[in-house]
């Protein structure tokens, strides 16, 4: 596996794999590696004949109160990970080598960014758009793959990626779960082990709402309903949103008969989680 921290040399390492002709896929990642981020290497894997990771804690998408300086950083352990699942290329620049000084361009993808996380993380989205596009230029893939986990980032990358005619396939794998149901996520590790108990509350929400529309009710206002007293029987969690949105414009809908995105965010203890399920059409 190449370990590549320069912008001039990512390129030139992915344009002869393209030149060779080889199919390259490409997962983007803040490290902190886990089960979730394993398996987009394996589908990568599946899919692609190169595959090239990217671990880089992106300052833009984190707000000024945010866990930038905190977030997990496990390089050693991530490297030796990626190398085991076989990936080609490892892609970890600084921060000076992607925003050199006098950076002043920004992707901005408007109106869907502030939705969902973008409502409670200004500028969020404008971060994750500004950060994927540049390393979608530096590595020109043939296919992205992103995780379901992270939805609203799912729609705003989609919009994005059509709006500017990027020439890629973006790639959705499904979210990977702890035997427990909890979705895994670098932030799992902030959780005490009080708190990682109290944190399946967001997936045992989701599962009742899941439940409630199975058995015939469409209406998202009451499934909403259903899923913030999910949450508020745990006391330990605080909840941020709870949403029945079109999974690609983010929007509410009203019932889920054409099938929906049901997303929640809460926080338990410091720490925000996501999560959601897709309900299928009826
Ligand atoms: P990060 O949180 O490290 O996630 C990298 C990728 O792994 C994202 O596509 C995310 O959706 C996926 N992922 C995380 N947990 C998952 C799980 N439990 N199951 C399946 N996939 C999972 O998302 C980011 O980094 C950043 O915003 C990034 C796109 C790298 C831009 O900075």
């Amino acid at each position: 596996m190449k370990h590549i921290e320069s912008v001039a040399e990512m390129k030139a390492v992915c344009r002869e794999i393209t030149r060779r002709g080889r199919t390259l896929g490409f997962v983007p990642t803040m490290g902190a590696l886990h089960e979730g981020h394993a398996s987009l290497v394996r589908a990568s894997k599946a899919q692609c004949q190169a595959t090239a990771v990217s671990i880089f804690v992106n300052p833009l998408q984190f707000g000024p109160t945010e866990d930038l300086d905190k977030y997990p950083r496990t390089m050693e352990r991530d490297s030796k990970l990626l190398q085991e699942l076989g990936v080609d290329v490892l892609y970890a620049p600084t921060v000076s080598e992607m925003y050199p000084p006098g950076a002043t361009t920004y992707v901005e993808v408007s109106g869907i960014s502030d939705r969902l996380d973008g409502a409670s993380r200004p500028g969020h989205f404008r971060g994750v758009a500004t950060v994927v596009a540049k390393l979608f230029e530096i590595v020109r893939p043939d296919r992205a793959f992103f995780g379901q986990k992270d939805a609203a980032q799912v729609a705003v990358l989609r919009r994005m990626v059509r709006d500017l005619d990027v020439d890629l396939q973006l790639v959705v794998c499904p979210i990977v779960r702890e035997k427990d149901g909890l979705a895994m996520s670098s932030r799992n590790a902030y959780l005490n082990p009080d708190e990682r108990k109290q944190a399946l509350v967001l997936n045992r929400s989701l599962m009742r709402v899941q439940h409630v529309a199975n058995g015939g009710e469409l209406d998202a206002a009451k499934l909403i309903a259903t899923g913030k007293s999910v949450i508020a029987e745990e006391p330990a969690a605080r909840l941020d949103y709870f949403a029945i949105v079109d999974p690609d414009t983010l929007e509410a809908v009203s019932d889920v008969s054409r099938g929906a995105l049901v997303a929640v965010a809460a926080y338990v203890g410091a720490t925000r989680l996501i999560d959601n399920v897709l309900l299928a059409p009826r």
